[in-house]
This record gives structure tokens, sequence and C-alpha cells, in this order.
């Protein structure tokens, strides 16, 4: 009777113990959460996408404001001094906000932007960079 005891337990403890690896298995992030692909066919708007980026990533240091004080007097804030800017340095903010060394790294002293921001302001430049 113990033997029988001791086997079951042994059978629950290893169905148990399978359930737990093979959960452990299928819960993996990336299995779980494949990683979303950007959208890239869409029209990104200065205004409703590229702004928003720039004034949570850049503005702290790029604004009117701050440029002079945190920027080095690079103002990115507006559209016409954005557009300015990338006008007389071609590919320079691209280069700095995807960190591939052809420019110095943007946001300075802060993470990488979202891999589907830097997409957003790829594809904004690609369109035309318009006043949209
Ligand atoms: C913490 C302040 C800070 C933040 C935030 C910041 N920058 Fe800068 N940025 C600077 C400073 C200072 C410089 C001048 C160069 C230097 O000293 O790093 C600069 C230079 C640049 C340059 C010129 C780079 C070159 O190689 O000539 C670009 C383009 C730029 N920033 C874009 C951005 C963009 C786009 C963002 C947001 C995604 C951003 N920066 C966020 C401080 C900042």
């Amino acid at each position: 009777m113990k033997k029988l005891i001791s086997i079951s337990l042994f059978i629950v403890i290893a169905i148990v113990s399978l359930t737990v690896t093979n959960a452990c298995y299928y819960d993996k992030e990336d299995i779980l959460y494949p990683e979303q692909p950007c959208d890239t066919s869409k029209t990104v708007s200065y205004s409703s996408d590229v702004v928003p980026i720039l004034s949570v990533n850049c503005y702290n240091c790029h604004s009117l404001v701050n440029a002079p004080v945190y920027g080095e007097n690079l103002i990115l804030e507006g559209y016409v001094n954005l557009r300015t800017y990338m006008l007389l340095e071609p590919e320079t903010l691209e280069n700095s906000i995807n960190q591939n060394g052809k420019a110095l790294n943007m946001p300075r002293g802060a993470a990488k932007l979202a891999k589907c921001s830097i997409s957003d302001i790829e594809i904004w430049v690609k369109q035309g960079a318009r006043n949209n």
C-alpha cells in the first residue's frame, strides 16, 4: 500500500512538473507576442505623427526655449526649423536616431527610439517631409 501511494505520488509530481515545464516553454515572450512589423504603407503626418515623437523625445533639448541651453542651438521644434535643418544636413537626423555611427546618437543620453517611431520618421522623409 505504501509503495502504491509513493508510486502514485511520483506520477502526480511527474505530471505536475511536466505541465509546469511545458507551460514555461509555451509562455516564451517571443512566441506569445511576436514582434509586430511597422506599418510602412501609411501616409505619415508631420503634425499628428512626427511632432508627438519629437516633442516627447527631443524637445527637452531641441525646442525653441531649450535648444540654446541643452541642444547646442539646434532647434527641431516647428516645421520650418526642422525642415531647414534637414535640408542643410541631409540624413543626419535619420542617422542620429538610427544610431548607426554616421552621426551622434540621439536622443542624447537616452534609449533609442521605438522601432516604429524611427520607421515613421523615415517614411515621412521619403514622402517628402511635408507640412501635413
Ligand atoms: C538631453 C538632450 C538632448 C536630447 C533629448 C536630444 N538631443 Fe539631439 N543633441 C543634443 C546636443 C547637446 C547636441 C549637440 C552635439 C552633442 O553635444 O551631442 C545634439 C545634436 C543633435 C543632432 C546633430 C548630430 C550630428 O551628428 O551632427 C541631431 C540631428 C539631433 N541632435 C537630433 C535629435 C533628435 C531627433 C532627438 C530626439 C529623438 C534628439 N536630438 C534628442 C542634445 C539632445
